[in-house]
Parts: structure tokens; sequence; C-alpha cells
């Protein structure tokens, strides 16, 4: 257990309040663990790479889970790989591609761990990890249990899967298509220049803040509004792209908040369309 963790320093977004960390290093232990936490009534949040949430500030109730990558979180065998939740997804794509397996390209430059990118099927240029997914070693908190899910028990939507609130994602096994190395590699640096030409790579964000609505783009909507670099605080629409939050200085979970609820109306106003949040909002 580490205690009097900062989440703005385990977060892209550089925002969120204090709380201890408790780090899971044998999955075999982890019910056992999590009930000990459940009968003190100690609440529990999994946090995988931070790179999709907005952390309130302050003294926090739950405590954070962490699973710690290991030197053995990857493995392929043939068409299928192995790989830990707590992996990076871009050191996923980059082993798998160096196994001569490919279909992940788009994914390279996707922050964050390959757990988070389950749980929100994490996707661009036209790639999602969903469809390659055939199993997923999941800690229950409904039954208690580690159990295997197999692709036919979980739905991977846009941005959106159906694993339940209180699942933590352990193991991945994926089957991936058979490709040279060096298309793969020319495949990424593409991916690699598209995004570093429209996204804000070098600023504290969580990546897109709102998912886009059917057939619409909540960036281009956000920037006909005239909204790049309009802030509240330090929490400012970023300038390269509008669907990008960026944490400019010290902002604020309410700076952050007030900015998100801000253009929501405006896009409202102007376009009668009602933006989700893509990023996930850890509250009291
Ligand atoms: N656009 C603007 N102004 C902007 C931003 C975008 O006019 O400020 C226009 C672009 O010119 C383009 C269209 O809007 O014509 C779409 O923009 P882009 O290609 O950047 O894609 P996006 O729909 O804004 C999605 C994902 C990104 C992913 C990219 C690339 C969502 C919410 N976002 O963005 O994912 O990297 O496609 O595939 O689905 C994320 O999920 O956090 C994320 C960043």
């Amino acid at each position: 257990m580490r205690s009097d963790v900062q989440l703005e320093n385990l977060t892209s977004l550089g925002i969120g309040g204090m709380t201890d960390q408790l780090v899971l290093r044998r999955f075999k232990t982890i019910p056992d663990t999590l009930a000990l936490l459940k009968d003190a009534g100690i609440a529990y949040r999994m946090l995988g790479g931070g790179t999709n949430v907005l952390v309130v500030d302050g003294e926090l109730p739950f405590v954070v889970l962490h699973l710690p990558t290991s030197q053995n979180g990857m493995r392929v065998e043939g068409n299928t790989a192995y790989v830990d939740a707590a992996a990076d997804l871009g050191g996923m794509v980059t082993f798998c591609a160096k196994h001569d397996l490919g279909g992940m390209e788009g994914l390279i430059g996707v922050p964050g761990s390959v757990g988070g990118a389950l749980r929100m099927n994490a996707g661009a240029y036209g790639t999602q990890i969903g469809p390659h997914v055939r199993e997923v070693e999941v800690y229950r908190e409904a039954s208690g249990r580690i159990e295997m899910l197999r692709d036919d028990q979980i739905r991977f939507d846009y941005r959106h899967t159906s694993f339940a609130g209180g699942d933590i994602m352990l193991r991945v096994k994926l089957e991936l298509p058979s490709k040279p190395y060096k298309e793969i590699l020319a495949g990424i640096r593409v991916c690699n220049e598209k995004r570093r030409s429209s996204q804000p790579l070098n600023q504290k964000s969580a990546g897109c803040i709102f998912k886009n609505p059917p057939g619409a783009s909540a960036g281009r909507m956000i920037d006909e509004l005239g909204l790049k670099r309009h802030r509240v605080g330090d929490a400012m629409v970023s300038d390269r792209h509008a669907n990008f939050f960026v944490n400019v200085g010290s902002a604020t979970c309410s700076d952050m908040m007030n900015l998100i609820d801000d253009v929501r109306g405006r896009v409202r106003g102007a376009f009668g369309v009602e933006l989700e949040n893509e990023v996930i909002f850890w509250r009291n």
C-alpha cells in the first residue's frame, strides 16, 4: 500500500486529489484482497494508465488499485497474443508487430494501458481493439471471482463495452493477422504522423473529451463555434484539436468540469446535439 498518492501525478490530465494506492501483485490473491476491502467498507477504483479519467480534487473517498507491469506481460503463439492488462497499449502494438502480427497499427499513439483500452474499446484511425479480442480474464465484483470471458460474452461498441463497472481486466487473448514487420511499421508511421499533425500530444489532456455523436464530429462542431483556446481557469480547449481539453497550468477538476459543461451547452444551443462525455469522471 502506498499512502498519500496524488492522482494529479498519475493521470494524463494532471488533475486529481489524494488517496492511498494498493498494488495488486498477484492475480490469485485479488478476490480475497478485494473481499477484505469490501468487508471493511473501503471503496476502491481501478486505475489503469490514467489517460481517460477526470478525478475530483481533495481527499478522495476511495483507494486506487493498480496492477504492476511485469517482464512476462506479453507473449505470442502463432497468431495469438496473450497480454497483461497492465501492459502499455502502444508497447503491445509494437511487441506484436515485432512478431509479424498487425491489425492494430491505428492504436499506436493511443495512450494508456491495455486494460483501459479493453474497457473503453479504444480506437483510432479505423482500428478498434474489440474485434481482435478472443478472451478476457477479468475479476468480477458481482461474483467475487476471476472469470474467463469469451468474445461472444462481451459486447464492444463505439467507446463502450458490456463490462460491468466493478470488472477488473487482468489479461487478454487476441487474435491478429500475420503481416510483415516492415509493413506494420509503415502503417504505424502514417498514424503517428497524422496524430502529431492534428492532436496536442505534448500537453496534458485525456484525449477526446466527448464521444462523436452519430455521423458528426464533436471536434469540428466545437471548432466551428470558435471555441479553440476558450478557457475556464487553466482548463482550455486545445488550439490544435477542439475535442481535446488541456490543462495548461494547474487546472482544478471544477475548472475542467465547468469548461466541459460550458462547451456542451454551447454545442446544444447551436446544433441541438447533446454531447456525451468520453472521459470518465471520478467524483466523490
Ligand atoms: N476537426 C476540425 N477541428 C478540430 C478537430 C477536428 O475541424 O479542431 C475536423 C477534422 O478536420 C476532421 C474531423 O473533424 O475532418 C474529424 O477529426 P479527426 O480526424 O481528428 O477525428 P475525431 O473524430 O475528432 C477521432 C477519435 C480520436 C482518434 C481520431 C483518429 C473520438 C471521440 N475521437 O477523433 O480518439 O484519435 O478519431 O482516428 O472518437 C480519443 O478517443 O480520445 C481520441 C482522441
